[in-house]
């Protein structure tokens, strides 16, 4: 499974991808109206910051207008995947643009159903939201598992996105469940690497060895 950023953010972006553990990113239009920035300006930054999918939304839900944004934001950087949401006109947009060799991201899948038609719609990717299924009682990491299964057995190409993590636990079971990607928000990708054994465990390593300068043992390395 590798990482998506799911950040507007130009800040969490470019300290995520110095990181070097993330593969692209995603917006939404939730994530962009937070930076307060004109979207297209902002995409192109982004761009120039990583080398890999960075998801745009569009924002009509008609097909005509879809595929006119679609094609407005592609032309941006060969890196946009065009996130479309699940509905019929957005079915038949995902249709188009594959046709004309644009990737698609189908956002918003909260159903196997909705990733399957996704799928054979041609999106590229399809991302469903684990997190706001979990918020009205749900099990969001169920539904990766029919996605997976139902992708696996099909021999589907389209990729699994885990969309819409709280947690670092979302993370490893959706690693364990087969997903491609991971999409994750800025402070859960910080919290992936932190556990307070490791921080005691190089703090104490820090001071061992501080000890050894001081008793004159220890030359410069
Ligand atoms: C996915 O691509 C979405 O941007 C995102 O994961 C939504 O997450 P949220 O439910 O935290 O808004």
């Amino acid at each position: 499974m590798r990482f998506f950023l799911d950040s507007a953010n130009l800040d969490e972006i470019t300290q995520a991808w110095n990181m070097g553990v993330i593969a692209g990113v995603t917006t939404n239009p939730t994530l962009v109206a937070k930076e307060g920035q004109d979207f297209i300006p902002l995409l192109r930054r982004i761009a120039a910051v990583v080398q890999g999918p960075i998801s745009a939304e569009v924002i009509a839900i008609d097909h005509e207008s879809m595929i006119r944004e679609a094609k407005l934001l592609a032309e941006l950087s060969p890196d946009i995947v065009i996130k479309i949401p699940l509905m019929d006109e957005g079915l038949r947009a995902m249709k188009t643009l594959s046709g004309i060799g644009i990737k698609t991201n189908a956002t918003l899948i909260f159903t196997a159903a909705q990733a399957l038609l996704a799928a054979r719609a041609g999106a590229a990717f399809v991302s469903p939201f684990l997190g706001r299924l979990d918020d009205i009682g749900e099990n969001g990491l169920l539904l990766l598992e029919d996605i997976c299964e139902i992708f696996a057995v099909h021999k589907l190409e389209t990729k699994v996105i885990a969309a819409s993590i709280r947690h670092p636990v979302h993370v490893t079971e959706a690693a364990k469940i087969g997903a491609d990607y991971a999409t994750v928000p800025y402070p859960v990708l910080k919290q992936l690497g932190k556990h307070p054994l490791t921080e005691r465990g190089i703090a104490q390593f820090l001071a061992d060895w501080k000890s050894l300068e001081k008793q004159g043992e220890q030359k410069q390395i």
